[in-house]
């Protein structure tokens, strides 16, 4: 993965998604390490942001680098008609990676295309989320102890949720069995169940999500995902369909772990957060970790024990 952009989870195998979890171990057990300190590392987001972008700021200023970039086009020359591709070139002028998120799928693999530095793809539309899904299989690694032979089950807008997309497509690796809920005209999309297809692997689709909680090991929440609808009245028809409440989460296994991307809108009642089974704000921290392991890995420094 030395000096590769990273765009698609399709751009790494499985021994590399081994080796990003084991390194983000090792910033677990000790985040700070000045071992970027020759690097500046630069995060463009056209497209609003928490967790993804301030993570990866802070990861990188963990371990030393500079952090250049904007976080709001109306900053920046974009708001004057810059193109895409000059942006790019403009910023591998002054740093060493970048971050981007934008709100076209296939920007990412476009700016990869033209960019003489790598490019980490922070969401691309409705398309991937490939970092997201490594914290992802970190966080079920994590809680599990494993990542074979699991039922997990995907709850909301699996249609246009770019997390989901990413986490299935990886999964397929692992021999997971499928709970897919979503409304009908939000299920998951041919082009990545094709993924599970592939493998033999099992999936069930369903539009309730009762029945489905006491089955799996994990229940990935998601956001019904206002801002990829074209018509308001659609988003209006289906944003509350699945609301998760502590009382609902009283017959699920013990081991079972309750994860969201974030940021929730009505998916999870605050009164679940206080659960031992609610995961979603340790889901978020461990972000730092693994975009630490994914930095270093990509800038090619070598991280001692
Ligand atoms: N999970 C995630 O992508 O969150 P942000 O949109 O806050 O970055």
């Amino acid at each position: 993965m030395k000096n590769k952009s990273l765009v698609s989870i399709h751009d790494i195998t499985k021994e590399d998604y081994n080796k990003i979890l084991n390194l983000a171990e090792k910033f677990e057990a000790n985040p700070k390490r000045i071992i970027l300190e020759d690097y500046v590392v630069a995060t463009i987001f056209f497209e609003p942001s928490t967790r993804t972008r301030l993570s990866f700021e802070s990861a990188a200023s963990r371990l030393g680098a500079k952090v250049i970039g904007f976080s709001d086009v109306a900053s920046s020359s974009v708001k004057k008609g810059e193109s895409l591709k000059d942006t790019i070139l403009m910023v591998s002028n002054y740093s060493d990676v970048i971050v981007m998120r934008h709100p076209k799928e296939g920007s990412a693999r476009y700016a990869s295309e033209v960019s003489p530095v790598p490019i980490i793809n922070a969401g691309d539309g409705s398309n991937q989320h490939p970092t997201q899904c490594l914290l992802d299989l970190y966080s079920i690694r994590k809680t599990q102890k494993k990542l074979e032979n699991l039922d997990i089950a995907f709850v909301g807008d699996l249609k246009y949720g770019r997390t989901v997309h990413s986490l299935v497509i990886a999964l397929t690796n692992y021999k997971t069995t499928f709970h897919l809920v979503s409304p009908e005209e939000l299920k998951l999309p041919s082009s990545v169940k094709r993924y599970i297809k592939e493998k033999n692997l099992e999936y069930h689709q369903y539009t309730e999500m009762d029945e489905v909680i006491p089955k799996v090991d994990i229940l990935y929440m998601t956001r019904i995902q206002q801002e990829r609808f074209a018509d308001p009245l659609e988003y209006e028809r289906v944003k509350n369909a699945y609301v998760l409440k502590n009382k609902m989460l009283d017959d699920a296994k013990k081991n079972l772990r309750v994860m969201h991307p974030l940021p929730r809108v009505n998916e999870i009642t605050v009164d679940v957060d206080d659960n031992p089974k609610a995961y979603y704000f340790k889901q978020a921290q461990n972000g730092v970790y693994v975009r630490q392991a994914l930095l270093t890995t990509i800038l090619g420094v070598d991280v001692k024990n």
